[in-house]
């Protein structure tokens, strides 16, 4: 064990997380205060360069970065600017600009396949990719875990409107990455429990049952 660690902390906080979908008209959204701003910004930069800590198989090595994934903030300015975009200029009419317009923070955590052309994929690439898919996605989960930790609200969402070429080029995002997660952050200072607020549609769908120990 390592000094200092109580291993039922990091349970309970695997146990904590849970999605919380939290959404608000583009007009009636909340701005997050300068000062509380300026704390979870250092918190959640913090978070992003220690989730940066996920395994990763293979160098991918665009840029002369190892790492298969990326992350693209949008502070509230930013991530209500994006809300605005979404409802006014490409007339979205999902749930996209009202996550967006709730949110104190937005992440997008993309990944980088090496296979972007079907026809040229070999065997040897997919299986890399599979690979940089599942690094970025243990990123993303040290990410929750730590806003989790932190007392933030999340909700990783596959991204909807965020991963249309139009948004890309909006936000300044390569078309080369891939959107893996759109993860909305409430800072515990903005909590407001008068808006819409939806729980994940797979949370009690669990079980046990896909344990299995092996006897030989
Ligand atoms: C890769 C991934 C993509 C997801 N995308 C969406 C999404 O687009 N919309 C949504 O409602 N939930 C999405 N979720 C959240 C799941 O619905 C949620 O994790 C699940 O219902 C279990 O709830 P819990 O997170 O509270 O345990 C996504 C989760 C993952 C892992």
């Amino acid at each position: 064990m390592l000094d200092n660690l109580n291993p039922t902390t990091i349970e309970s906080i695997i146990r904590a997380r849970r999605t919380e979908k939290v959404l608000c008209d583009p007009d009636a959204a909340r701005p997050v205060p300068p000062d509380v701003a300026e704390r979870n910004r250092n918190i959640v930069l913090q978070a992003i360069k220690t989730a940066g800590w996920a395994p990763f198989h293979y160098p991918r090595k665009v840029d002369g970065i190892a790492e298969p994934w990326r992350a693209h903030v949008l502070w509230y300015d930013a991530a209500h600017k994006a809300a605005l975009h979404l409802r006014d200029e490409l007339h979205v009419t999902s749930k996209g600009p009202r996550l967006a317009a709730a949110c104190s923070a937005l992440v997008l955590v993309t990944w980088l396949p090496e296979c972007t052309d079907f026809q040229s994929q070999t065997e040897e690439k997919r299986a890399r990719d599979e690979e940089h898919l599942a690094a970025a996605a243990a990123m993303v989960q040290n990410l929750l875990l730590l806003l989790t930790a932190h007392g933030m609200g999340t909700y990783w969402s596959s991204g909807g409107s965020f991963q249309t070429p139009e948004m890309y080029r909006y936000l300044g995002i390569p078309e080369a990455e891939r959107l893996l997660a759109a993860l909305f952050i409430e800072y515990p200072e903005m909590r407001d429990d008068s808006r819409e607020r939806k729980p994940g549609s797979q949370r009690d769908n669990r079980c046990e049952d896909w344990i299995r120990e092996v006897s030989l």
